[in-house]
């Protein structure tokens, strides 16, 4: 497990740091003169040190006034050209993006590896999939303006009803999908015409910086800005101006709370929140257990369990459970560990510096109150990783029950009765997703429709999955507030807004006037193509 014994072959080693001190205000990339703060890779070259990738600016509340002004003097109280513009220039300048966002995949891909430890397929599947996001969000808001190239006229009222901006928009995204989980923000709230402050997340940084150019050019002054540094330095004093409109977030909800106290006017305050999920699998007597076990590996250790869709911990029936429990420990100590270019490689190094320990922590816990390590690796431990172990019986007064552990250990708890995991279910702050894993529709049929009122999303027979981008993504209780998907996100980071007009000769003359020219941007019919 010492991934600092192996040689990097020369595509993959960092020649040169990226040192970058640009940040993107007011359609300027200006020089940063400030404190910076260095990346390191967890992922450590033969000497055995952390790796230095780069450098980018450690910002302070001024660089975080200046981007705030910026985007609101963008948005210029709804008189900005960017709000106010017409939906098929917004996509002009969307396309633009992709187009220059497409040549620095690989720089982002290898940036992905070495920042987050995440696989060469899933990094590249990151960037692909967010292209893509880009796209079909354009395809969709051609959808939804077709739709709105109309009027309506009830009770002698015409109306043209669109959706509108919101105003001033801050995006924080996860470590875990640095670019694809934050661009599912950004990019909505974007083409729906608000003004953004973008600030990366603590790891997975560095590889925004290639972009930095392609924000800039494709869109108009302050339309976008991108601002570096820790979240109680720059994101509290942009809360605290009470100018943020929207605060859209996908992390750990202790950051949304304390970013929610700093705003002074709670009700102006939009959220789209996506947060901790501790998603469950149950598996039934009858299920087909090479299924089960195929779809757990990859749901519970898919880029070491680090994801906010993760299944966190397996209910499985008493039945079964002691073959479960032997061919799921059995795959997952044949899964094959390494640095993240490497072929076949699925577990990696964990990019957060106290996780290894943390993990071990959950895993003594465990086995001080009666679990076993049921794999032969579990457990293993070294300077960036903890090999995942399989915990049984798992009971409720373990940590490892009571945390979201967001990395590579798996709980298992045997039940006899389905209201066990229900009661669990029902009692648990969170309700994102649940695999449910079965064959008698006796059994599953009731099952279904319990679980939809407790999750947003039952997945039959597979893991727990936020894709395709196009369904909905969203959760109950703490896991999440606003609904994610191409469609969902352009009316999350807009309101329905609309002209009315009695219908009488006088108005309908002025109407008619509009529509013929090019006088107003909200009120046109024409279809885009
Ligand atoms: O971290 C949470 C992500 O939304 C998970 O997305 O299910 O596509 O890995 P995924």
């Amino acid at each position: 497990m010492d991934t600092s014994k192996i040689a990097i072959s020369e595509q993959y080693t960092i020649k040169n740091p990226l040192h970058s001190n640009k940040y993107l205000v007011n359609g300027v990339l200006k020089q940063w003169t400030g404190e910076t703060s260095e990346v390191y890779s967890n992922i450590c070259y033969t000497d055995g040190a952390p790796t230095l990738l780069g450098s980018v600016p450690d910002m302070d509340s001024d660089a975080a006034n200046e981007a705030i002004n910026s985007a609101v003097a963008a948005f210029d109280r709804g008189k900005g050209d960017w709000p106010t513009m017409k939906v098929k220039d917004r996509i002009a300048c969307m396309m633009t993006f992709v187009e220059k966002m497409r040549p620095h995949r690989d720089q982002v891909v290898k940036l992905l590896m070495w920042e987050i430890g995440k696989t060469k397929n899933d990094a590249c599947k990151e960037f692909d999939r967010t292209i893509d996001y880009i796209l079909n969000t354009i395809e969709a808001y051609k959808k939804l303006d077709r739709k709105s190239a109309r009027f309506d006229n009830q009770s002698g009222i015409f109306a043209h009803i669109r959706r509108s901006p919101l105003g001033v928009v801050l995006c924080l995204g996860p470590y875990n999908y640095p670019l694809n989980e934050t661009f599912c923000l950004l990019i909505p709230a974007l083409i729906m015409g608000n003004t953004t402050i973008f600030k990366p997340a603590k790891l997975g940084v560095l590889l925004i910086t290639p972009l930095l150019e392609a924000f800039q050019e494709s869109f108009p002054a302050g339309v976008v800005n991108i601002v570096f540094g820790r979240g109680r330095k720059i994101a509290a004093p942009i809360m605290q101006t009470g100018f943020v409109d929207v605060l859209a977030l996908i992390g750990h909800s202790t950051s949304a709370v304390a970013l929610q106290d700093e705003h002074p006017f709670k009700n102006r305050l939009r959220l789209i929140l996506g947060l901790e999920a501790n998603n469950p699998a149950i598996i039934l007597p009858d299920a087909d257990l090479d299924l089960v076990v195929r779809e757990c590996i990859s749901g519970t250790l898919s880029y070491n369990g680090q994801r906010c869709t993760a299944l966190k911990v397996l209910f499985v029936h008493a039945d079964i459970v002691e073959e479960f429990n032997k061919r799921y420990a059995e795959a997952v100590d044949a899964l094959q560990y390494g640095l993240p270019w490497e072929d076949g490689v699925f577990l990696t190094p964990l990019p957060e510096k106290n996780k290894p320990a943390y993990i071990d922590g959950l895993i003594k816990d465990a086995v001080s109150k009666g679990a076993e390590v049921l794999n032969k690796r579990g457990g293993e431990l070294s300077e960036n990783y903890c090999y995942p172990a399989v915990l049984y019986p798992v009971s409720t007064d373990m940590r490892v029950y009571q945390e979201e552990q967001f990395g590579p250990v798996v709980p298992i708890i045997p039940f006899t009765n389905i209201d066990e995991p229900l009661d669990a279910i029902a009692a648990s702050q969170y309700g994102q997703q649940v695999s449910l894993f079965g064959k008698d529709t006796k059994s599953l049929g009731p099952l279904i429709d319990i679980f939809a009122n407790l999750v947003c999303r039952v997945n039959l027979n597979s893991a727990c999955q936020r894709g395709p981008d196009i369904y909905p993504f969203t959760g109950r209780k703490n896991s999440a507030v606003g609904t994610l998907s191409v469609f969902d996100a352009l009316r999350s980071f807009s309101i329905r807004c609309f002209v009315a007009s009695k219908d009488n000769q006088y108005n309908n003359e002025i109407l008619e006037k509009l529509l013929a020219s090019e006088d107003s941007n909200f009120i046109n019919t024409d279809y885009l193509l």
